[in-house]
C-alpha cells in the first residue's frame, strides 16, 4: 500500500484499500480454519469454528458483491495485522500441550481475529454509508452481525466449560 507512493487520496480510495485489507484477510482465516478445527479438541468448539468456516465462505462473497457493486476489481492486499494475529495463534497453538488448555488457546486467538473483524467491518459499513452506498453497507453489515454472534458464542464456550477444565 501506498504510505510513500500516496495512492489513497479520497474517501473512496480508503474505502477501496479497507475492503481490500479485509478480502485479504477473510481468505486466509478460509485457510486458517481447518487447522484450528483439526487442533481443537472440544466438540462443541469444533462445531463453532466448523460453522464460522461456512459463514467466512459466505462472508467472501459478500465482499465480492460491494466489489461489484462498488465497480472496482476483487483483490486482497496484503494486511501485516491478521497475518501477526494467525501466526501467533499457531506458535502459541504448537506450545500448549493439556487439551482443555489448548482449547482455551485457541478461543483466546479466534476472538481476537473476531475483535480484529468487528473494528474494520464497523469502519467499513460507516465509510460505506458515508459514501452514499448503502447496498454497500448493507452486506457489511451481515458480515459485522456474524462476526459479533460468533464472538458471543465464543465468550459462552470459553466461560461454559473450556476455561474450567483448563483450571
Ligand atoms: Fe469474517
Ligand atoms: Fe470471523
Amino acid at each position: 500500500m501506498g504510505i510513500f507512493t500516496k495512492d489513497i487520496d479520497s474517501m473512496d480510495d480508503l474505502f477501496v484499500h479497507t475492503l481490500r485489507d479485509m478480502y485479504y484477510a477473510e481468505n486466509q482465516i478460509v485457510k486458517t480454519l481447518p487447522d484450528m478445527i483439526e487442533k481443537a479438541t472440544d466438540k462443541n468448539l469444533r462445531q463453532g469454528f466448523q460453522q464460522h468456516l461456512a459463514e467466512t465462505r459466505n462472508q467472501v462473497k459478500r465482499l465480492e458483491q460491494v466489489f461489484k457493486l462498488h465497480n472496482v476489481e476483487a483483490a486482497g492486499v496484503d494486511c501485516p495485522a491478521i497475518d501477526g494475529i494467525l501466526e501467533e495463534a499457531d506458535d502459541v497453538a504448537g506450545e500448549v500441550e493439556h487439551k482443555s488448555v489448548l482449547d482455551a488457546a485457541l478461543i483466546a486467538a479466534a476472538q481476537a481475529v473476531e475483535h480484529y473483524e468487528i473494528s474494520r467491518y464497523g469502519t467499513l459499513v460507516a465509510w460505506a454509508k458515508q459514501l452514499g452506498k448503502n447496498d454497500c453497507a448493507n452486506l457489511l453489515q451481515q458480515n459485522l452481525e456474524e462476526e459479533k454472534a460468533t464472538d458471543a458464542k465464543l465468550t459462552q464456550l470459553a466461560e461454559s466449560f473450556v476455561n474450567r477444565k483448563a483450571a
